[in-house]
C-alpha cells in the first residue's frame, strides 16, 4: 500500500487553521500559579516536576472540584433527590467538556478507571466478534497497555502482527506497518506518541491505511494528550483512549468510541445496565469526584486558551489555542534540552534528535549515561529536587528491542507546559555535576 509523506506535524494541521498565530503566548507565571504542587521543595531544593509522562500535577481548581463534590454533592446517580440530580448533571457536563477536548459527541465519551482497564474492556468486546485467523496489527513502539490487551486475543485464535520501529531515531517503520495490514486485518492499534522516546506517530496515515483495508483503529493518546490537540473527527479513528491524570486532571481514563461501534458492539455488562451509550460501557459506580475534577481540568484548558487567544469563540477553539501556546513553549524547551543533553559526555539520547524534525516528537527524553544506571541517575537527581523517571515505563517491547531492559531501561525526563527554561538549565547543570 502506498504511504503518504509524514506530515511535518500532526499538531499544526489541526490547530493552526483556526488560530491567528501572533496572538498565541503562554502565560507561564499564571500557569505556574495554578499548580500548588509546583511550590514545593524536596531535600532543601525547589521541586522540579519532570515526570509528567508518569502523571502530571493538577491545578487548584481540580483539587477544589474534588473536595467540593465530596462535601456537597456526594451521591449515586439516578436518584430522585437533589445531590443525585446534581451528580447526573455534573457527569453530563464533564462528558460534554471531554467531547470538546476530543472533538466528538458527548455520548461517544466513556469514563473509566484508567486507559488500561478501558482497553481491556474494549478488547474483550471486540474479541467477541473475531474469528480464528483474523489479524490485529500492533507496534513495538507502544506502551504495553495498547499491546497486551490485544495480544490476549491470541487465545481465540486471533493472529497478532507486530510493526517494527527504526532503532536509529525510534520512529515507526511505516513501510513495515503498511506491509502488515492486509485482507485479514480487523484492527490496527497504535500509539499517538511514545511515552518513552517521545516520537509522535503519523496516526492520520495509520488510520488511512487501516481504513483502506477495512480495519478498525484504536489510538492510544495517553502520552500525546498534554502535548498536542486531538481531533477524533478529523482523524476518523474508531477508538481513542487517554488518561486525564496525564493532562492535569485526576486519575481517570477516557475512551472515545465512534457512535456506531459503541452502539453495535456488545460490552460485557450487568443486566440492569441499560443498552444506552455510553453508560452500557461504564460498569458499576464511577469515580464521581474525579469526574468533577475532569470538568475542572477542561475548564483549566479553556482558560489557558482564552488567555493565549482572547478571540477564541468556543471552548474547543480555546482548547486549540491552549495547545498552540503549549506547543511553542515546549518546542523551545526541547531545543534547549536536546542541545544540552547531547553535550554531556557519555550520554546517549534515544529518539528524534534532529531539530528539523522536532515537530515529530514531544518534550519527553530518554537517555542512558555510560557508567551510571538510570536508577542511580534518577536517585541522585531526586536528591537534588528533580523528579525524573527510570526503567521501562511499560514500553517493554521498546526497551527489549533496544537491549536496555536488562540494564535498567532509561532515565526519562518529561517536560510539560508548566516547566520552565530555567528548570531545563538547572537539570542540565545537575546532570553535568553528577556525571562529573
Ligand atoms: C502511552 C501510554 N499508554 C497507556 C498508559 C496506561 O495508562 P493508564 O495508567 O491510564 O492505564 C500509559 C501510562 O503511563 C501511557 O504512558
Amino acid at each position: 500500500m502506498p504511504i503518504a509523506e509524514p506530515t511535518s506535524s500532526s499538531f499544526s494541521s489541526i490547530a493552526l487553521e483556526s488560530i491567528a498565530l501572533e496572538s498565541i503566548a503562554l502565560d507561564l507565571p499564571w500557569v505556574r500559579s495554578q499548580f500548588p504542587a509546583l511550590a514545593q521543595s524536596a531535600h532543601g531544593h525547589p521541586a522540579v516536576f519532570l515526570d509528567g509522562p508518569g502523571g502530571t500535577q493538577v491545578p487548584q481548581r481540580v483539587i477544589d472540584a474534588l473536595a467540593d463534590y465530596l462535601a456537597r454533592n456526594n451521591a449515586n446517580t439516578g436518584g430522585a433527590y437533589h445531590t443525585s440530580r446534581n451528580t447526573d448533571r455534573m457527569i453530563a457536563e464533564a462528558r460534554a467538556a471531554m467531547a470538546d477536548f476530543l472533538h466528538c459527541d458527548a455520548e461517544e465519551v466513556v469514563f473509566g478507571p484508567n486507559m488500561t482497564t478501558l482497553t481491556f474492556a474494549m478488547s474483550r468486546a471486540l474479541g467477541r466478534e473475531l474469528a480464528p485467523g483474523d489479524e490485529i496489527v500492533l507496534t513495538l513502539l507502544d506502551h504495553d497497555a495498547n499491546f497486551s490487551p490485544w495480544k490476549t486475543l491470541e487465545e481465540k485464535g486471533v493472529v497478532i502482527r507486530t510493526v517494527k520501529f527504526n532503532e536509529e531515531d525510534c520512529t515507526l517503520d511505516m513501510q513495515d506497518l503498511a506491509s502488515k495490514i492486509g485482507r485479514s486485518t480487523k484492527l490496527v492499534a497504535v500509539g499517538y506518541a511514545s511515552n518513552a522516546v517521545g516520537t509522535i506517530n503519523n496516526v492520520a496515515e495509520v488510520v488511512r491505511l487501516a481504513r483502506q483495508a477495512g480495519a478498525l483503529t484504536y489510538i492510544d493518546a495517553v502520552h500525546y494528550a498534554p502535548h498536542g490537540p486531538i481531533d477524533v473527527r478529523m482523524l476518523d479513528c474508531d477508538f481513542l483512549a487517554c488518561s486525564t491524570y496525564k493532562f492535569f486532571g485526576p486519575h481517570m481514563g477516557v475512551l472515545y468510541g465512534k457512535h456506531e461501534h459503541l452502539k453495535r458492539l456488545r460490552p460485557y455488562k450487568l443486566r440492569p445496565n441499560t443498552d444506552n451509550i455510553p453508560n452500557c460501557w461504564e460498569w458499576g459506580t464511577l469515580n464521581h469526584e474525579c469526574i468533577a475534577g475532569i470538568k475542572a481540568c477542561v475548564d483549566y484548558w479553556e482558560e489557558l486558551g482564552r488567555r493565549a487567544n482572547p478571540a477564541a469563540t468556543s471552548r474547543r477553539a480555546a482548547i486549540l489555542a491552549a495547545h498552540e501556546a503549549i506547543h511553542q513553549h515546549e518546542r523551545k524547551m526541547t531545543e534547549k534540552m536536546i542541545a544540552g543533553l547531547l553535550a554531556i559526555p557519555g550520554l546517549k539520547l534515544y529518539g528524534i534528535r534532529d531539530p528539523r524534525r522536532f515537530d515529530d516528537r514531544c518534550a519527553t527524553f530518554v537517555a542512558r549515561i555510560e557508567g551510571h544506571t538510570p536508577l542511580e541517575l534518577a536517585t541522585k537527581l531526586g536528591e537534588r529536587g528533580f523528579f525524573t523517571g527510570d526503567g521501562n515505563y511499560y514500553a517493554l517491547n521498546l526497551t527489549e528491542q533496544l537491549d536496555v531492559e536488562r540494564l535498567g531501561g532509561f532515565l526519562r525526563i518529561g517536560l510539560v507546559h508548566y516547566n520552565t527554561m530555567e528548570e531545563v538549565d538547572r537539570l542540565l547543570g545537575a546532570l553535568r555535576e553528577i556525571v562529573g
